[in-house]
């Protein structure tokens, strides 16, 4: 059976494909150091418990479960706390990072899916974010994202690594078996904030910023459901496994909604009037992020089957209720 490394798969997203990985009968091994991951999330294959900026350990698991490939979710990501602690990010994304790399060179495994971001666009003047859009992020969080970038085309002249680099838009929903789903703390995404208003834990939504240049004033962006996101994951392995080589993908489901969108989402999915207040804008929040993806509908024969925001609300309202039972 291939074994896959999943860094972070005690994580959100991490998670969802340790799911899906074990499904399509591979054999997930999850890396983890739980500093923001949960033991309740691993629920598909063993966890090892370690840091990716622990060289010693990381090169032990991998000797011992000769992994092929090597899921990489482990990260700071957050963009606001990223403008508070850019050393912090620019040390475990950037540098904690190489690490990883150079386990994975010396216990010779080659194949890496890599977890980027809509972040390192910054805030580009198009409509829809394609591949090819110039890359300038606004903030640390993105930068940190957009060096490994930079740094995997570099590793693969040092040794034989492949990788996708999937760049994620706004992940979003929770696993449609509500077996697991999103548990920050704190928690500062935009839908779990708004379902703890419906469960009763919050009195209000926060929004931040009505004076943006958008139809209604809000940020827009592109959530994405977390179970299509993980479901891109095996497709980006199944393309190394054909051997076609190192890629880059945005990952959205191809549609913008508005913060005042997102809530009447949740109104309509919860039935509770989600009580609301007009914040100042939060630093390093572009105004609008919407991902084409074309390419890797195209290339990977991958869609969004689970992305539409009534979807997304429901899945997610069904595990935040499970969870704060
Ligand atoms: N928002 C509010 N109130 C809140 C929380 C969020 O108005 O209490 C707004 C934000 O300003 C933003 C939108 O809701 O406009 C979405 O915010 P999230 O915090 O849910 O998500 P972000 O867009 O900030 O972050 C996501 C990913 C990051 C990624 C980033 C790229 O979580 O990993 O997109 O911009 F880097």
């Amino acid at each position: 059976m291939t074994t896959v490394i999943v860094t972070g798969g005690a994580g959100y997203i991490g998670s969802h494909a340790a799911k899906l990985l074990e499904k399509a009968g591979y054999n997930p091994v999850v890396y983890d150091d739980l500093s923001t991951g949960h033991e309740w999330a691993v629920k598909w294959g063993p966890l090892e418990i370690g840091s990716i900026g622990d060289s010693e350990r990381l090169v032990g698991v991998m000797e011992r479960y000769k992994p092929d490939a090597v899921f990489h979710f482990a990260a700071q990501c957050l963009v606001g706390e990223s403008m508070q602690k850019p050393l912090s990010y620019y040390n475990k994304n950037v540098g904690e990072t190489i690490t990883l790399l150079q386990a994975m060179k010396q216990a010779r495994c080659h194949k890496l899916i890599f977890s980027s971001s809509c972040a390192t666009f910054g805030e580009p003047e198009v409509d829809l974010i394609t591949e090819d859009t110039i890359q300038q992020p606004i903030n640390p969080y993105g930068r940190s994202k957009l060096m490994i970038e930079t740094i995997l085309a570099d590793a693969e002249k040092e040794f034989p690594l492949n990788s996708v680099i999937l760049r994620y838009f706004n992940a979003a929903g929770g696993d449609p078996e509500a077996a697991i789903g999103e548990a920050h703390d704190p928690e500062t995404h935009i839908i779990p904030i708004i379902l703890q208003c419906a469960l009763g834990t919050r009195d209000k939504v926060n929004i931040y910023g009505d004076d943006y240049l958008t139809p209604d004033g809000t940020c827009i962006r592109d959530y994405i459901h977390v179970t299509d996101l993980a479901e891109a994951h095996l497709l980006a392995l199944k393309w190394l496994e054909a051997g076609k080589g190192s890629e880059h993908f945005n990952l959205g489901g191809g549609n913008g909604y508005s913060v005042y969108d997102v809530i009447e989402a949740c109104r309509k999915i919860t039935g509770h009037l989600i009580p609301t207040q007009i914040c100042p804008r939060r630093e390093g929040d572009p105004s609008k992020l919407i991902a084409s993806v074309a390419k890797a509908k195209k290339s990977l024969c991958w869609s969004p089957k689970m992305s539409d925001i009534s979807t997304i609300v429901a899945d997610a309202w069904r595990w935040a209720q499970k969870s704060s039972a």
